[in-house]
């Protein structure tokens, strides 16, 4: 039955191109899931846009000393290009500088201000004097206080997923001086989040009825375990959409207050042009809303925006928020500023018209329950094993077949023999099962009863043999040759949602573009009798191990940039007087125990011998060794440093380390006998907390 549906793709920041864990992880699943929809006869909306405001844009432009808006206009273009040359079909793709965006997210504002639904209060937030600016968000980093990642930002930590406060965080530090930033009054309005939490429990519980992914189940239901605190969601910042209420003078709204908003307005944008009613798409209960947005926005989708809209009240609320997780690129997680990615403008200057191809390997390996790696041996294998050797195959061998046999007139069968019935049933089962992956955002699944079908196609003519009978069974060559037309016809139906500029190519070869997605399960006949097909033309073309190679070296060529990077020794820190130094009572010690600490990354907990006594540290060195390195391991301790909790675990002390030239963490080992100590060989970066 046909629906309508809203479907959502996360804006993407302009602050930069976007990369291939971008189009794995969103703009790929969310495309493949609306050309579907669509196919299938169902009313899409399909929204995105580019995501405008917030501290990352600001950055960037002081740094390249222009306006924000210089920067969101360079990017939005350049995105936005990227869209439509990968073929994602959104209906409309809006901007959240647009007036119309920034009159409904004022609106909104003002609706919940009305309702009361906000907190008013004058907080302590941190504040740069040097800058003359308060921090937030991304303006401050410090130590995460759930997982111990000394790079968390003032809104989120990007290693254990936690939404944060700016003031959560230990040791922060300012990102435009290095400063610590002092604490400074001032009035902001909060979204009282846990006024919300019942009602997002309940919500959420519905979602796990409905088959939420684990992994996004698991995270909302764990926030929501933990206990929901209010959250601000205006800023002392001039690079924003203006609090539309008194004493808001000088403030704008929280980016992530403003970017989702930013698909209702993208909605009203396009109804507009469209004459459509906007409000069908986002107040119909009716309506499905789903969201496509990598995990690091799911406390955003899945909590926060949720809660704006049941405080508004007149919206709907998503009907799946299906999150991916990372893409990494061989091995190693994607990075704008390492330059660890393939940018898709770069993509297509390599690869020229072969999106399709990237679209596959990425939907064939996408991140959908677990981190991902992209390798350039596997979109090779890809590429050259199924899309040339088993699709392209097919196709090709169809096509030419009937050029050359029937000058690309479809033959007329005779009677059909079982293999060719089976074969008949069997393509008209596809859609059922294509369907059926696709609606449980099961993309990788999905992708992979397509290249069954094309394999289902080469095998027909592997045991047929038309080639053969062609010389001794005429009326049998013709059956098995409009047979196999017919399965090229279903593959450039079903194709459409993951090689949409395939089978545009296809339609055009078979001069066909009659059937739609539910036809290949219900029509005998795809493709008649008598109908002129085209010339062939090949579908995909092998890629040369060169050409991956010149791909490896780029990435190479990244890797040395970053190391030659690293290696500038940062410059000395503050003068100390000699009182300063000897406040820190140092000891060498030894570590007698050592395991990591469950859920994280990054943290060790160890017993240490200090010859005082024997204590618990908890040390951030788990991504650099094993629990097994460093047992037995001597090490000098400070073990005069005030104890602070570390995941529920008081850490007691803190054990020295520096990184050597090359920027590895090492110890600052008491043993300087056996290895040189960080200060004998003139690269001491600074001693760390770890
Ligand atoms: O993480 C990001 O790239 C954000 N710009 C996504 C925003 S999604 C939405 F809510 F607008
Ligand atoms: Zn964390």
């Amino acid at each position: 039955m046909s629906k309508r549906y809203t479907i959502t793709a996360a804006l993407p920041y302009t602050n930069g191109p976007i990369h291939i864990g971008h189009l794995a992880g969103v703009y790929v699943p969310a495309d493949i899931y609306s050309r579907y929809l669509r196919l299938t006869g169902n009313d899409v909306a399909f929204i995105c846009g580019s995501d405008e405001h917030g501290v990352p844009i600001t950055i960037k432009a002081k740094k390249e000393g222009v306006t924000p808006q210089d920067i969101v206009n360079k990017y939005h273009a350049i995105i936005k290009q990227s869209f439509i040359d990968f073929g994602i079909t959104f209906d409309n793709y809006s901007r959240t500088t647009a007036q119309i965006h920034h009159d409904t997210a004022q609106e909104f504002f003002k609706t919940l201000y009305d309702k009361n639904e906000f907190v008013e209060e004058v907080t302590e937030q941190l504040y740069d004097a040097e800058a003359n600016q308060f921090l937030a968000d991304r303006f401050v980093t410090g130590t995460c206080p759930k997982c111990g990642n000394e790079e968390a930002y003032g809104d989120q930590c990007e290693s254990c997923g936690s939404s944060l406060n700016a003031t959560d965080l230990i040791n922060p530090k300012s990102a435009i001086t290095g400063n610590v930033p002092s604490l400074k009054e001032t009035k902001h309005w909060f979204l009282p989040l846990n006024k919300h939490e019942d009602f997002l429990r309940e919500w959420i519980l519905k979602g796990h009825k409905k088959d939420w992914k684990p992994n996004v189940y698991g995270q909302v239901k764990s926030w929501i375990d933990d206990g929901l605190r209010p959250r601000a969601v205006t800023r002392d910042l001039d690079w924003g959409i203006p609090v539309p209420v008194e004493g808001g003078e000088g403030k704008v709204l929280y980016v992530w207050f403003d970017a989702p908003i930013g698909y209702i307005s993208a909605t009203k944008e396009w109804a507009a042009r469209e004459g459509k009613n906007w409000e069908d798409y986002w107040k119909d209960e009716d309506t499905k809303l789903v969201h496509f947005i990598g995990k690091d926005n799911i406390v955003f989708h899945c909590i926060i925006f949720p809660a704006m809209l049941k405080a508004e009240g007149s919206y709907i609320l998503p009907d799946n928020v299906p999150a991916n997780e990372f893409l990494n690129l061989e091995g190693q997680k994607l990075s704008t500023s390492k330059n660890w990615a393939v940018w898709l403008p770069d993509y297509l200057i390599d690869f020229p018209n072969q999106q399709d191809v990237l679209r596959y390997a990425l939907t064939a390996n996408a991140p959908e329950s677990k981190d991902n790696d992209f390798t350039w041996k596997d979109f090779q294998a890809r590429n050259n094993n199924e899309l040339v050797a088993i699709f392209g195959n097919f196709i090709n061998r169809v096509v030419v077949l009937t050029n050359k046999y029937y000058d690309g007139i479809i033959p007329a069968p005779s009677d059909y023999s079982t293999i060719d019935e089976e074969t008949l049933a069997a393509v008209k089962a596809y859609p059922a099962v294509i369907s059926s992956s696709i609606e449980r955002y099961r993309f990788r699944e999905a992708s992979q009863e397509l290249m069954n079908l094309a394999r289902l196609g080469n095998k027909y003519l592997a045991d047929e043999e038309p080639w053969k009978t062609f010389k001794t069974d005429e009326a049998r060559t013709k059956t098995v040759m409009f047979v196999a037309l017919q399965i090229a016809s279903a593959l450039a139906v079903l194709s459409e949602p993951f090689l949409p500029f395939t089978s545009t190519k296809l339609k055009g070869i078979l001069n066909s573009n009659d059937n739609g997605w539910e036809d290949v399960s219900t029509k005998d006949i795809l493709i008649p009798a008598s109908h002129q097909i085209g010339k062939g033309e090949l579908l995909f073309s092998k890629i040369e191990d060169s050409e991956i190679q010149i791909q490896l070296d780029k990435l190479e060529a990244s890797k040395k940039a970053n190391e030659a990077e690293k290696k500038v020794t940062e410059p000395q820190k503050d003068e100390i007087t000699f009182d300063d130094f000897t406040k820190l009572d140092l000891r060498v010690g030894t570590i007698i125990e050592a395991e990591k600490m469950p859920k994280t990354k990054k943290l060790l907990v160890l017993k240490v011998d200090t010859g005082i006594d024997t204590r618990t540290i908890v040390s951030g060195i788990a991504e650099s060794f094993s629990p097994e390195d460093v047992i037995g391991k001597r090490v000098t301790v400070l073990v005069n440093l005030a104890p602070r909790a570390l995941r529920g675990v008081e850490s007691q002390g803190m054990i020295l380390m520096t990184e050597d030239e090359t920027g590895k963490l090492v110890f600052v080992n008491p043993d300087t006998s056996t290895t040189p100590n960080a200060e004998s060989d003139g690269v001491n970066n600074g001693l760390q907390i770890s």
